[in-house]
């Protein structure tokens, strides 16, 4: 006898992304590769677990990228999901691998033979900035070609979708002629420096999906989950910290889409029960303080 499953309104609802159907709430694959993103799984088969689970809980949309391993990333939901889920939205980034000038369509062509697709169904322009780039690559990226490749990509069919990350406010308004869907910067409850991009998504109705919704693995970022603040509202609500910071996030717009990454089956859980977390107008005043957009 078979157990059937009871499958409810995905947690935190849905959203459209490139014409697709999303839950909004994603999973991003940048933490199952090994630390600090490079090498094999700690444990293949619990990050393999990860994915599968990320499905059944009601993800349908998944954010990696050839590079994250690299080609760890892709591998592992090759293996944990192909034949994947008619409703799954697979996104990827290309251009952000350190020595990508004019090397974009490589980067697609790798994608889709990793994942064994014939279309992604979004890819990021991921925009290096100067610190990344060195001196004198900030320089050497010609925007408008990049763009003029995306949009070949597109045209022929490979791409669904093209977002942009890790822009500036006047780099999405020169991409937008290109039919931007989505816009992926960092953010979160502790860091709304690129809050004038998400306003300008909302105007123009584009999908803001924050990288480092949580403050990442890495040193250095504001960590949401061990805030004071997060950790006291977290009581005061019954949720965890990082209920808290995701919630804070579905509910500040709805054009935001999350995409927590977690190499852990009971984080993953966590962060999916997110849709449940209702924060009240006093909680939702006092994290909207926390971090000020600039002026
Ligand atoms: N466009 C870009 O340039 C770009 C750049 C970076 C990332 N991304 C995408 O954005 C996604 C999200 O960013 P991210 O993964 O770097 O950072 P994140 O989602 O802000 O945070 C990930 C960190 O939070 C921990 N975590 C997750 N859920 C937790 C929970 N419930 N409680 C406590 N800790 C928790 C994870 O550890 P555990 O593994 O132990 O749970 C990991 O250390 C990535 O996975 C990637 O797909 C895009």
């Amino acid at each position: 006898m078979t157990t059937a499953k009871l499958r409810i309104d995905p947690p935190g609802g849905t959203a459209v992304l490139a014409g697709r159907p999303v839950a909004r709430i994603g999973f991003g694959a940048m933490q199952l590769p090994g630390p600090g993103v490079w090498g094999p799984p700690r444990d293949r088969e619990t990050a393999l677990a990860v994915l599968r689970r990320a499905v059944e809980l009601g993800v349908n949309h998944i954010d990696t990228a050839q590079y994250y391993g690299p080609d760890v990333a892709n591998e592992l939901i090759h293996a944990a999901l192909h034949p994947y889920p008619e409703n799954l939205v697979l996104v990827s980034k290309i251009g952000g691998d350190r020595d990508d000038h004019g090397e974009l369509r490589a980067g697609v062509e790798a994608n889709l033979r990793t994942l064994s697709v014939d279309r992604l169904d979004v890819v990021n322009l991921r925009l290096l900035d100067a610190a990344e780039s060195g001196a004198a690559g900030a320089e050497a990226v010609d925007l408008d070609s990049q763009l003029d490749e995306m949009v070949a990509l597109r045209d022929e069919g490979k791409i669904g979708g093209i977002g942009v990350s890790n822009v500036t406010l006047d780099q999405l308004g020169h991409a937008l002629p290109a039919g931007i869907v989505c816009v992926q910067n960092a953010y979160s409850l502790l860091d709304r420096t690129h809050e004038p991009l998400l306003d300008m998504c909302r105007e123009h109705d584009l999908a803001w999906v924050p990288f480092f919704p949580l403050g990442s693995a890495f040193p250095g970022i504001a960590k949401v989950t061990e805030h004071p603040a997060v950790v006291g509202a977290a009581t005061a609500v019954g949720a965890t910290p990082a209920q808290v910071g995701l919630a804070w996030l579905l509910a500040h717009d709805p054009h935001i889409l999350l995409i927590p990454g977690t190499s852990s089956l009971d984080h993953l859980a966590e962060n999916m029960a997110t849709g449940q977390v209702r924060l009240d107008a006093e909680t939702l005043s006092l994290l909207d303080g926390l971090a000020a957009p600039p002026n």
